[in-house]
């Protein structure tokens, strides 16, 4: 039993004592963030423990769900515009923390996360639960350790793997750092009372070592760091391509071999800075909070009671349906997959097991998992069985006829209380639950392509859909490892209804002289994962194609259209899966630039009258990326989105929009919303009306304000 004897604290932290050990507990919900007062306040602790003879060991501890999970990020934005000065941050504590004249246990449960870490590795032994996951994710949010853990962890672990976790910013397992040495002992069962015995069992032998910060052993000698450093900084290059973060975070650990512990802190401590002053990092914490924000929808409040989704049916086993039943399976629900016909349903098995087989290749999933994961999905040709679902997702071919006559069979065959969702990407949802005689029931979930991998989950609100389907939906996304963003119904939803003028601009740069190489390769260089010519040979031309010439009659005339695409279809190039579309493709399917395809798209324009000439990356990236941002404010103002992080999120996470510009809307506000209005302008009066400035940012422009202040002065969803 735990007797206290000190007082609390404060309310953030608390020191009791259990005989001769001292617990300090750290308390603020609900990650234990080390704000100011925290970290003020366990110094208080420690002090006061320094001074009691009838102390033998310390145990630090976090209370609730998990120990720490670092900085309070909220504080950085405070520290960039000024609002707040900045400090010695933490460094301070943790020195204060390794010089106390008692042997010091930190006791780990849940995330040691960024400072964090930090803190957990001033002290002088540390224990923690099995399930517990100890990282440096500061690069994530483009910034690196800023109290000593880049100092402290390669003395801990060795360089290799303290470059890789400081510059890649992945966690660890609690069973790794006990391999790697940076956890001492695992706790099965209660953490606290594991952690005073074994504080009790190290507090009888002499300490083993003091002051991690003095230690050398493991920092490795140059000649063997120098290649460390050197790949590390190569991978960076590739897989964290155009972010400072990584590059920083190597540099601040290499400094860690080759100066004192004191001068790699200033190096750490100059290298925090520039880092948390960037663009970069503003907006990488800008996503980060955006990824939370999305989960809030003002009108359905926390509180709205959510429907158990434990058995779910999907219908369509083609390219969506086959994913989608994928991620159901992978969360641990039951799927009922349902086809039109036995080879349809063959094909779509036969994918999923070879979808599944590749990833046990790859070392993504086990064998076990795999086949766990394959039996809870069960074939079928009818719908027999889906009374007894909680939700159905359909997916079978686009066309309004065939979903509503799929919606009427499912308002016959599913229970009151299930949820119908479509997984249309174009299609009005309204009418497709017009077929059905619940039309609260019905949503949009519209997946994106592989639906097993991408992340992004449109959630589409019909204008009948319930909150209680709404609340269900945004929760099953969490639980399917998905970001849900709520979304108005029309045509395209958001993601797509931007992408459409996006290719639009990238087919017009090309008629009007730009090479198909110039225009993808200024794009990649802006940081998108892929050029757009690239990506809709990926997707397949074809799509829209077919699309534009179901909507044609829709189309305003004498309004510019793009062209070439349509021209590039009739002569069967289709893009990847015809192995020619804008580039040609090998066997690999590696892209191989195509020349004829330039002096093809060239000598239509000429003949259309388009005049040729050249097109700098400057103007390439502009006239993309602000087609989007134009959009994107038109979303806005409609009410097809609450706030703006919501189309960043759904750029982030659906698009390869580089995560450290912080999605279309974001990086429109770091240019400037006048400079992007009269770059608009301009191209409003050189190519006419579909430049047309949305009016929310001529009045935003002219009001000096930004789209995030329009988060926060209207939130309103049509
Ligand atoms: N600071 C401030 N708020 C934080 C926070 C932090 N470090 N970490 C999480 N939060 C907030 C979230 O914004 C969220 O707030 P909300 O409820 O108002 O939306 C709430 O805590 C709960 O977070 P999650 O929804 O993310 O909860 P999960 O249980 O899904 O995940 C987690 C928990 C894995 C700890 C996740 O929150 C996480 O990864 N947090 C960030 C970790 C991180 O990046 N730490 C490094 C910070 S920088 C640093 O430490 C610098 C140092 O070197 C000096
Ligand atoms: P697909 O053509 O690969 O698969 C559709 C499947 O539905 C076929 O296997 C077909 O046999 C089956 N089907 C048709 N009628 C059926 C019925 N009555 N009962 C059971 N199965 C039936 O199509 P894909 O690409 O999977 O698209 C499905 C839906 O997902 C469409 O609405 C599409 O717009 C949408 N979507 C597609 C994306 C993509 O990248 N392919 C991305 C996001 C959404």
């Amino acid at each position: 039993m735990i007797a206290k004897e000190f007082s609390a604290m404060d309310d953030l932290v608390q020191l009791a004592k259990d005989k001769d050990v001292a617990i300090i507990t750290i308390n603020n919900p609900p990650v234990n963030a080390l704000s100011p007062g925290v970290a003020k306040a366990i110094g208080e602790a420690i002090a006061q423990v320094g001074h009691d003879d009838g102390v033998k060991a310390v145990v630090l501890i976090g209370g609730g769900r998990t120990f720490v999970a670092g900085a309070d990020i909220k504080e950085f934005g405070k520290i960039t515009s000024g609002k707040t000065q900045r400090g010695a941050g933490l460094l301070p504590l943790l020195l204060q923390i390794e010089d106390v004249r008692r042997p010091l246990v930190v006791a780990i449960h849940g995330s040691a996360f960024g400072g964090g870490l930090e803190l957990a590795m001033a002290g002088h032994y540390r224990v923690a639960a099995p399930n517990a996951q100890l990282g440096q994710p500061e690069v994530k949010l483009g910034i690196i350790p800023g109290a000593g853990g880049t100092q402290r962890l390669p003395r801990l672990v060795g360089v290799t793997k303290a470059v890789e976790m400081c510059a890649e910013g992945n966690p660890i397992t609690a069973q790794e750092a006990l391999k790697l040495g940076l956890v001492d002992h695992l706790i099965e069962g209660d953490l606290l009372p594991g952690a005073i015995a074994f504080s009790r069992e190290i507090a009888a032998k002499p300490l083993r070592k003091t002051r991690e910060r003095n230690e050398k052993d493991k920092l490795g000698v140059p000649e063997q760091n120098a290649s460390i450093f050197a790949a590390a900084r190569e991978k960076a290059h590739t897989k964290q391509r155009g972010m400072m973060a990584p590059l920083a975070a190597i540099d601040a650990v290499e400094a860690a071999t080759r100066l004192s512990f004191e001068e790699g802190c200033q190096v750490e401590q100059k290298l925090f800075g520039e880092c948390l002053f960037s663009d970069q990092s503003k907006a990488l914490i800008h996503a980060f909070f955006g990824e939370r924000e999305v989960a809030k929808v003002p009108d359905v409040p926390k509180e709205t009671p959510t429907l158990p989704v434990n058995s779910v049916a999907v219908v369509g086993a083609g390219t969506m349906g086959g994913g989608i039943a994928m991620v159901f399976a992978n969360a641990g629900v039951s799927v009922l997959l349902k086809e039109a016909d036995q080879p349809a349903l063959d094909r779509g098995l036969a994918a999923i097991q070879k979808n599944y087989q590749s990833s046990v290749k790859r070392g993504r999933f086990t064998q076990q998992f795999a086949e766990e994961r394959l039996k809870l999905i069960k074939p079928t040709l009818s719908y027999d069985d889906f009374g007894k679902v909680d939700m159905v997702v359909e997916a079978v071919f686009e066309g309004m006829a065939l979903k509503k006559e799929v919606f009427g069979q499912l308002d016959r065959a599913c229970r009151p209380g299930a949820i119908l969702a479509s997984n249309t990407s174009t299609l009005d949802i309204d009418e497709i639950a017009s077929a059905t005689s619940r039309p609260g029931a019905v949503i949009g979930t519209h997946f994106f392509s592989p639906a097993n991998i991408m992340r992004l989950l449109e959630i589409v609100r019909g204008k009948a859909s319930s909150k209680e389907v709404i609340a269900t939906c945004m929760q099953l996304s969490k639980k399917l490892g998905k970001v849900g963003v709520l979304v108005g119904n029309c045509r395209g939803f958001v993601g797509n209804r931007m992408f459409g003028p996006y290719r639009r601009e990238a087919q017009f740069l090309v008629e009007e002289g730009a090479s198909i190489e110039s225009v993808d390769k200024a794009l990649f260089d802006f940081g998108m994962a892929m050029g757009p010519m690239a990506t809709g040979d990926l997707a397949g031309l074809d799509v829209g194609w077919r699309i534009r010439k179901e909507y044609r009659h829709l189309e305003k005339t004498g309004v510019r259209q793009p062209f070439a695409e349509d021209r590039l279809c009739e002569l069967g190039r289709y893009g990847q899966k015809t192995a020619a579309g804008w580039y040609k493709y090998d066997e690999n399917r590696r892209p191989i630039l195509d020349p004829e395809v330039d002096e093809m798209v060239h000598r239509w324009a000429r003949e259309a009258g388009i005049p040729q000439r050249k097109l700098s990356s400057e103007e390439i990236v502009d006239r993309c990326i602000y087609a989007l941002v134009n959009e994107g404010a038109r979303i806005l103002e409609e009410g097809i989105v609450w706030r703006a992080v919501d189309i960043d999120i759904i750029y982030l996470n659906g698009y390869g929009f580089p995560a450290y510009r912080g999605g279309p809307m974001w990086y429109a506000d770091t240019v400037g919303l006048d400079k992007v209005y009269r770059r608009i302008s301009e191209f409003h009066q050189q190519h006419g009306e579909l430049w047309e400035p949305a009016p929310v940012l001529k009045r935003l422009a002219e009001e000096g304000k930004t789209f995030a202040e329009l988060n926060r002065e209207q939130a309103v969803m049509a």
